[in-house]
Parts: structure tokens; sequence; C-alpha cells
């Protein structure tokens, strides 16, 4: 009796243009050889016109019978199966790495050696999308020196929760250490902890005294907006950053432009039990319909996905050909400025392949 040691992939593809770099970048695995079987849970609109939700049980139950989900992007009408595996799933640590691959198009004057990752908290803060009226707000004490007397004295108007906690702070905060530990041994937390002590300042204390137990790992902390800064002045000198939802969605976009775009840019989201793979996001709905979207980021998502699956020497087969790729500089999307469409960048890729 032979044992199925392939691994269930569930595809979404996603909405605009993604499902045109996702194609093409499955069509590329599945030249690999690799023991992976690939299944499509409808989602978004077809699943509406046949189960007419846009994430049905059906659905939901592929995605908890597979290994992994290998996600697009979305722009909306996918989105409730991307909050599934984020909320459902609880993954908690989205993980974005931006590593300048050299030929591409960064706008820095030298983007060389560009190669940090950073860790996004993926489940709280202004992402519990807790909304409401002013008016209706129970009263919390403003801190400090404040104008003031009150926050209902602001209505009308509207708030937000930003919800911050010891547990979620902690798992996500020692996620990055292990990661920091693994590669160039430096963490920064960054945060608004100085206009947020008691949110913003309880993730900065929880990486404080986590650095107790990884002595072995350089801590450095920065107020968010300093970070802004440095990240775009001074990107090579960072290595793991780990920093609280919202943030972590805004940078992961700035530090994506400075390697190439949101075409260049991979993630990961990976919790306790279950981890999904979905690029750093951008549906490119301009260009849909072109077959010019740049694939790179999908195919970078994937071999975390090949990582995750215990399948590292095919992920980093494809990142060595993906790179060399941009090294030879000649099949380039237009966002890198070449000519090539989709298929023919992951054409070049498969070419590499050959001699990786
Ligand atoms: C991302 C995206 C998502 C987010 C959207 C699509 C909900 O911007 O993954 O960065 O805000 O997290
Ligand atoms: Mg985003």
């Amino acid at each position: 009796m032979s044992i199925d040691v392939r691994k269930r992939v569930a595809v979404i593809e996603g909405d605009d243009a993604s499902p045109e770099a996702v194609r093409p970048t499955i069509a590329l695995l599945d030249t690999m050889n690799l023991p992976i079987e690939w299944i499509y849970p409808l989602v978004g609109d077809p699943a509406m016109a046949q189960y007419g939700s846009p994430f049905p049980a059906e659905s939901r139950a592929q995605i908890d019978g597979a290994d992994t989900t290998f996600f697009g992007s979305t722009s909306g009408s996918s989105g409730a199966s991307l909050f599934y595996l984020r909320w459902g799933k609880q993954t908690f640590a989205n993980v974005r790495p931006a590593r300048y691959l050299t030929g591409a198009r960064s706008p820095l004057a030298d983007p060389a050696d560009i190669d940090l990752v950073i860790v996004r908290e993926n489940l709280e803060d202004l992402y519990v999308r807790a909304e409401g009226e002013l008016s209706t707000l129970a009263e919390p004490a403003p801190r400090g020196a404040t104008i003031r007397r009150s926050v209902k004295d602001l209505a009308p108007g509207r708030y937000a929760v930003k919800a911050i906690t010891e547990a979620g702070s902690e798992r996500v905060i020692r996620f990055a250490f292990e990661l920091a530990r693994r590669r160039r041994g430096c963490l920064t937390v960054t945060a608004k902890f100085n206009m947020l002590p008691l949110t913003d300042g309880l993730f900065r204390d929880v990486a404080l005294s986590l650095a107790q137990e990884f002595p072995d790992v350089t801590l450095e902390t920065f107020i968010v907006d300093d970070f802004a800064c440095r990240l775009v002045r001074e990107p090579q000198r960072f290595d793991v950053v780990v920093m609280p939802n919202l943030y972590g969605d805004i940078l992961s976009d700035a530090a994506a432009g400075l390697i190439g775009g949101l075409g260049m840019a991979p993630s990961g989201c990976y919790g306790n039990d279950y981890a999904y793979f979905e690029t750093a996001h951008g549906t490119a709905p301009d260009i849909a319909g072109t077959h010019t979207i740049n694939p790179t980021a999908n195919l970078l998502t994937a071999a975390m996905m090949l990582d995750h699956l215990d399948l590292g020497e095919a992920a980093s087969r494809l990142r060595a050909a993906v790179a060399r790729v941009y090294l030879e500089g000649r099949v380039l999307t237009p966002d890198q400025g070449g000519t090539a469409g989709t298929e023919a960048f992951c054409a070049e890729v498969a070419r590499q392949l050959e001699c990786v």
C-alpha cells in the first residue's frame, strides 16, 4: 500500500488582476514535480452565484481539509475568506519580507542589501473593527494634560477601538524574537508608545520584558514616525521589525515600495496550528485583463509556502531562479521597466530553474 505524501493546498485566486498572477505561478510550480495537490474552494462572486454566499460552508470545509492556503490578493469580493484565514485560523503573525533583488526598480539611489522582515501583528489593534458613534461612548478618562473634559464633547462624530492585549502582543513579539534569532539577531519594535502609553506602550513593554529570554538578540525601540523616516533613509540597518497591525499594514507597503513595489512583496500569516500565504496585497485593478501583473510577489510567497510544507529545497531553487531573472534583467514586467507579460516572466523563471 502506498502512502499519499502529497500536500493539499487550497487556492484562492483573488480579485481584479490577481488571478492573472496566481495561475501562471501555479503552472510554474507544477513543472517542479512537487508533491502538491491543488484544490479550488469557490469564494466571492462565483460562490455567490452557486451558493448564495461569498464564503459558503463548503469552501470553508475545503480550506479546513487542506494543509495550507495559497491566496492571491483581494479587493473585496474574496475578503470574507481572507478574514476566515486570519481570525478563524488565528494567524497572528503576518511575516512580510522586503529583500532587494539586484535589477529590480527601486526609487532609492542605493537599494543594495535591503533585507528586512516586517512582522505585523495580524489580529488586534484597529482591526478589531469596533466602531461607533461618539455620543454613545462610555467615557474613558483621557490621560495627561487635555483641554477637553470628555471624549463625548467631540460628538457628533465616530470612534474606533484600538485593542492591544498582553497575550496578543506576547505571541507575535515572541515569534519575531525567534525569527530574529534565526536571522541576523536584531529585533526592532516600533509603535506610537509616546502618545499611546496604555496600548502601544503595552506592546513595547511586552517586548522589553521578553528581551530577557532572548539575550542573543539585540532589541531596539523606535516611535513609529521616527521608524518610518529611518526605514526610508537607512533600510539596510533593519533585520526583523515587529509592530501592531495598522502600522504593519502601512509600513509593509512602504517597505515594498523600497524594493520595487507590491509586485515584489511576498507574505505569510502564521498561527500556532495553521499558516497561509498571500502576497503583501495589491490587486492592480488598473491593469486587470492585460496579463502584465508582476507575479514575483506570488512566486516568493509560494517559496514561503514551500518552506512551510517542508519543501525547503524547492523553495530555495525558486528564490534563486527569480533572483537570476532580475540579475540578468532581460525579461521583466512593465512595473520593473521591462515589456514582458506575466506568462513570459514565469517562462523565464522556469528557464532559470534549469540552471539553479
Ligand atoms: C493587507 C491588505 C488587507 C489589510 C486588506 C485587503 C484587508 O491591505 O493584507 O495588507 O488591510 O490587512
Ligand atoms: Mg495592506
